[in-house]
């Protein structure tokens, strides 16, 4: 199967889970978090709002407003084209639809902060493997942006946020791809070993 008819085949069952499918595993997947060193430390966390039936961080995101921490949420980059900047995220933060009509943060009225100076970003995926690499939705917004995390210096903690069916055996790898430092889903957190 090629990237195309997996993106496919995965979105289509990850949309067809019912609400309370989606409720239960937004659940363990806070609790997975929970067990993550990276994660109860972090200060300044990025995660995303769900789409096309993505596993639902919006529990993670309460627990860490609780907590008193920073969320972020990601930004189509306003200049530079294909990146995305990170947006603080509030319960009162004014949110806009971008270009793909997903909901994000308003750029003329939050402050953006680049992906480097975060402590960890949950990503949204399509599939990923053991191996930490990741197919997402296509568009390399999440590989270009962090591109720069392939040179030393400080950098976030990557953890994939996924149900555990969207795992596949192998994925095929490319050159630009930024793997993954762990997976995050309804069953547990794992390292990968990339
Ligand atoms: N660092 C980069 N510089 C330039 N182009 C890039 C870079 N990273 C990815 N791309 C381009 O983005 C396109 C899509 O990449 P890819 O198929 O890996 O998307 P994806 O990982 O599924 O999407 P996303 O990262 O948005 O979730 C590729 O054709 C690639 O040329
Ligand atoms: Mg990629």
């Amino acid at each position: 199967m090629n990237k195309q008819e997996l993106r496919k085949l995965i979105r289509k069952k990850r949309r067809a889970l019912t609400p309370a499918q989606r409720h239960k595993a937004g659940r363990g997947l806070t609790r997975s978090l929970h067990h993550s060193t990276q994660y109860l430390s972090a200060n300044r966390v990025a995660l995303y709002l769900s789409n096309d039936g993505e596993i639902d961080p919006h529990w993670a995101i309460e627990d860490l407003w609780k907590r008193g921490k920073e969320v972020y949420l990601p930004v189509l980059h306003p200049l530079r084209r294909g990146y995305l900047t990170f947006i603080r995220y509030q319960p009162e933060t004014p949110m806009r639809r971008n270009r793909f009509g997903i909901s994000e943060p308003d750029f003329r009225r939050g402050t953006h902060v680049p992906a480097r100076f975060l402590s960890m970003i949950g990503l949204p995926l399509v599939a990923f493997d053991e191996r930490g690499n990741r197919l997402g939705m296509g568009g390399g917004f999440y590989d270009r942006t962090l591109a720069f995390s392939r040179r030393p210096g400080q950098k976030p903690a990557l953890i994939g946020c996924a149900y555990a069916f969207q795992e596949i055996r192998m994925l095929p790898a490319e050159s630009w791809d930024i793997p993954l430092q762990f997976i995050a889903t309804e069953k547990g957190i794992t390292p990968l070993s990339n």
